[in-house]
């Protein structure tokens, strides 16, 4: 087993390291935050991940993982090193590598000889070298090993995965990272570190495509009044296109999707190719978000003066707490825009929760302990998230405190015979 250290432990640092523990590596986690250290060590963690309370206390219990402030603590006495540091995208739509030199900058000096460096976070192509030009040193080989994991089934896709990727233009650095990852049943693509990048940022780049592919035909079928629930499922038949990634919304989201697809036409221009179509993709996506907006924006035409809108979903998709470049938030930015006023549930977002405010301060909506406190003399009902929760919604009792009929489903979560015979009136998206 190897001794491993793990730099910045969000969503997919902590993730990482719990699964390399849980693996029988002993692995050490840093991050810059000291609070965010005390709360791990302490075994509270900071966000919603199925599995991942179990894997850390298995792991601070077996003594295989533990947490430390500061880079450096973590690696001085570790052989390989994984970066888990944000890539936020920057102004100009590159991705922002300066957390990821700065990580570099501060454990060169005490890596031990022959550690092997990790890229884990997604880097722009060609990052692989920058990190070695940061590190400086000639014992110390930098791989790419990018991460494929899903918020809300990060566990379950790291110790379960499609593939692993691993980009090295050493030989030997290749197969020692490929040795960390012997007891999982996956097939182990070892290739060089650009292709690996690229390999990362296409593989988000073609998911984002398919769904604003989706998102569009869901257009067309309100359109031409086909049903695209029916129109997908016959499509999925063909394995060449595939069941999965077929479900209409609002529009796509997350902190992957959005930056991830920015940054590969991003990488695309600045070496000369002008990547059209994927500009195409995210117009289309902000096309969608602007039409939900519409959607929820009629849904209280006429109401009196003041009414207000039920919203219920702000995360970007169920299963998370994760806020970050939400579609919810994307159209509720609209429709408030609109001077509309909405009450918003989500179950991942408390009342007292600061979190909607810290990110999005701008967004002046209130958020309510449940649906129906929010639905109280609502004009028009959203659901903008797919909590399993909003399934099984009281229509009767919603009848009974809303004073609109409306119902914007951008989920396409609802019977929409159920709403239909409360007497409400239903719109869902592409049917
Ligand atoms: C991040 C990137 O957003 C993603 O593109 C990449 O694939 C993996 O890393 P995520 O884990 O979701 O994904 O980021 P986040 O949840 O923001 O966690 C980053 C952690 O790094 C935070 O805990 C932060 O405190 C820490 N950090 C940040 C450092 O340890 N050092 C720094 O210099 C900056
Ligand atoms: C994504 C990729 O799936 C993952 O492989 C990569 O490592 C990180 O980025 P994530 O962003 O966590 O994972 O969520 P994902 O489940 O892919 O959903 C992204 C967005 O697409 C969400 O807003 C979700 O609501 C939306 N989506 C997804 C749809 O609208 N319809 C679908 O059928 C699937």
């Amino acid at each position: 087993m190897a001794s491993i250290a793990i730099i910045g432990t969000g969503y997919v640092g902590l993730t990482t390291g719990a699964c390399f523990s849980h693996l029988g590596h002993d692995v050490i986690c840093a991050d810059v935050d000291a609070d965010k250290i005390a709360r791990l060590q302490a075994g509270e963690i900071p966000i919603v991940e199925k599995g991942l309370d179990r894997l850390v206390d298995e792991g601070i219990r077996s003594g295989k993982l533990s947490f430390v402030l500061g880079a450096a603590n973590a690696s001085k006495d570790a052989e390989f090193h994984y970066l888990c540091v944000p890539t936020p995208q920057g102004d100009d739509g590159a991705a922002d590598l300066s957390y990821l030199e700065a990580a570099a900058a501060e454990i060169a000096s005490v890596l031990p000889n022959n550690s092997v460096v990790v890229n884990k976070s997604t880097v722009p192509v060609g990052s692989t070298r920058v990190v070695a030009r940061v590190l400086g040193r000639s014992d110390v080989a930098v791989v790419s090993n990018p991460e494929f994991l899903r918020e809300g089934t990060a566990v379950s896709d790291f110790l379960h995965p499609d593939r692993v990727v691993i980009g090295s233009g050493d030989q030997e650095a290749a197969i020692r990272v490929a040795a960390l990852y012997a007891r999982i049943a996956a097939p182990i693509m070892v290739t060089d570190p650009v292709s690996a990048e690229t390999i990362k940022y296409a593989s988000n780049a073609f998911l984002a495509s398919k769904l604003s592919f989706v998102n569009a035909i869901a257009t067309l079928c309100e359109a031409v009044g086909a049903d695209v629930n029916d129109v997908v499922l016959g499509m999925g038949y063909d394995p060449r296109i595939g069941r999965e990634f077929l479900r209409p919304g609002p529009g796509w989201g997350g902190s992957c999707f959005p930056k991830d697809t920015r940054a590969l036409a991003k990488i695309a221009q600045d070496a000369g190719y002008d990547f059209h179509f994927l500009n195409e993709v995210l117009r289309v996506n902000d096309d969608q978000f602007d039409r939900t907006a519409q959607k929820l924006i009629d849904s209280v035409d006429g109401a009196a003066e003041g009414s207000h809108i039920v919203a219920l979903g702000l995360t970007f998709k169920a299963g998370t707490d994760d806020l970050r470049d939400s579609p919810s938030i994307e159209v509720l930015k609209r429709v408030t825009a609109a001077g509309i006023r909405v009450k918003a549930y989500d179950p991942a977002v408390l009342a007292d929760n600061n979190s909607l405010s810290r990110i999005y301060p701008e967004l002046d909506i209130e958020i309510m302990p449940d649906p129906y406190s929010a639905a109280e003399g609502a004009a028009s009902l959203a659901i903008l998230t797919e909590w399993d929760e909003f399934a099984w919604l009281d229509f009767d009792k919603l009848a009974e405190i809303m004073i609109g009929r409306n119902i914007v489903d951008a989920r396409n979560l609802l019977d929409p015979s159920v709403p239909r015979r409360r007497g409400f009136n239903y719109r869902g998206v592409g049917r």
